[in-house]
């Protein structure tokens, strides 16, 4: 077992339990800022951990502007004094006038958000105005994922002027997600990001010689990460999430990456119903799982093992070394996907130098708190 991950008691973590190691996800953190290369061109995703604390550390490094995707991300975030969040999301119906509310509620953040579509900017200019404020707006450009967003081209600035003549509204940049960019060689993530900036360049080009400002374009995940990081452009912002606890999925993909799982899973045997078979207490209730089955997690220092099974609280596997884990057997594992893992536990067990220490909430689990 890798040292750094072994807990010297731990009598008082309830399985499955979701571990923070504090040191690592302070070092992931200093290795984000080192990628960046300067800590104003970073703008870390804090759907991952959407945890106080972590973005506490993160503050106390140097960060100080933050995206999210959920209002309620967005309010811890203010409830932690971050200076700057901006909320990576359409807002529809009600949440229009949630995001109003928020702004006014902490004046000391300085909020922006996302805007694809004029019905969404006249919703949220009409809510702004009814509260005497004005939020700053960035364009969402679907850069190749079609998930949200406009591509870049004359709607997008259409849009872009529309924003600037909404009441309430001020356009304020580009935000660039390429979420759909896994490719393994980082060779071909850099000619990936190459081909989608042309057209985002020349919008933004064509914007400003029509003198609408583009002061902000926010970029790129945890896989384009160190591409977007090389760029030189003006008001570039890279916003990863996911390598500031980082997980088993790109740890396997992505082999230049430096970063290290900092969040696991323990969890004890509870069964061992046949000879070769060992079940688990690390049902999918515990770990995320859009994974496919037999791909959500890996099970450290368990030998040739292979999945057969998982239901909502039980995981069981044949391993051949199954004598070596009776029932109480604790074992750590890897998620292959953090950010949803996170939210589906109330708390993590804070470990450092090998102790437990405490626990945090994740605390925006939950799609609002006061808001
Ligand atoms: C809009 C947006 N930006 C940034 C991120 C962070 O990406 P990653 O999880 O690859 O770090 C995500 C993740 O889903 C996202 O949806």
């Amino acid at each position: 077992m890798n040292t750094q991950y072994q807990i010297a008691d731990t009598s008082a973590i309830f399985s499955p339990a979701l571990l923070f190691y504090k040191d690592l996800i302070r070092r992931n953190i200093a290795a984000i800022i080192e990628t960046a290369g300067a800590l104003d061109r970073l703008r870390p995703h804090v759907k991952t951990h959407k945890t106080r604390e972590v973005v506490r550390m993160q503050l106390e490094a140097g960060i100080t502007k933050f995206k999210c995707a959920t209002l309620a991300e967005a309010e811890m975030l203010a409830t932690c004094s971050a200076p700057d969040v901006l909320l990576a999301y359409p807002l529809v119906g009600p949440n229009c006038g949630r995001f109003a509310l928020l702004c006014a509620k902490y004046p000391q953040t300085r909020f922006s958000v996302l805007v694809d579509h004029p019905a969404g900017a006249k919703a949220l200019s009409e809510a702004m105005k009814r509260t005497g404020q004005q939020a700053e707006v960035l364009i969402d450009l679907d850069v190749g994922q079609h998930r949200t967003g406009v591509a870049a081209g004359p709607a997008a600035a259409e849009l872009y002027r529309l924003l600037a003549s909404l009441p309430g509204l001020k356009p304020a940049g580009f935000h660039v997600y390429d979420g759909h960019n896994h490719q393994e060689a980082l060779g071909d993530r850099r000619q990936a990001v190459e081909k989608l900036l042309a057209p985002v360049l020349e919008l933004r080009a064509l914007l400003e010689k029509d003198g609408l400002p583009v002061p902000r374009i926010v970029g790129g995940g945890t896989p384009t990460f160190p591409v977007w990081a090389k760029l030189k452009i003006p008001g570039l912002e890279c916003s990863p999430g996911t390598c500031v606890l980082h997980d088993h999925g790109y740890g396997s993909k992505f082999n230049e990456m430096t970063f290290t799982p900092a969040a696991l899973l323990l969890t004890r045997v509870i069964s061992r119903p046949t000879p070769t078979r060992v079940t688990l207490d690390l049902g999918y209730k515990a770990v995320a799982s859009d994974p496919p089955a037999g791909q959500r997690l890996i099970l450290l220092d368990v030998p040739d093992y292979q999945t057969v099974l998982q239901n909502e609280e039980h995981l069981v596997i044949e391993t051949p070394a199954a004598d070596k884990f009776p029932p109480g057997t604790e074992v750590y594992a890897v998620p292959t996907h953090i950010c949803p893992t996170c939210a589906m536990h109330r708390q993590a067990y804070v470990i450092q130098n090998g102790k437990l220490t405490g626990q945090w909430d994740i605390v925006a689990r939950d799609r609002a708190l006061s808001i």
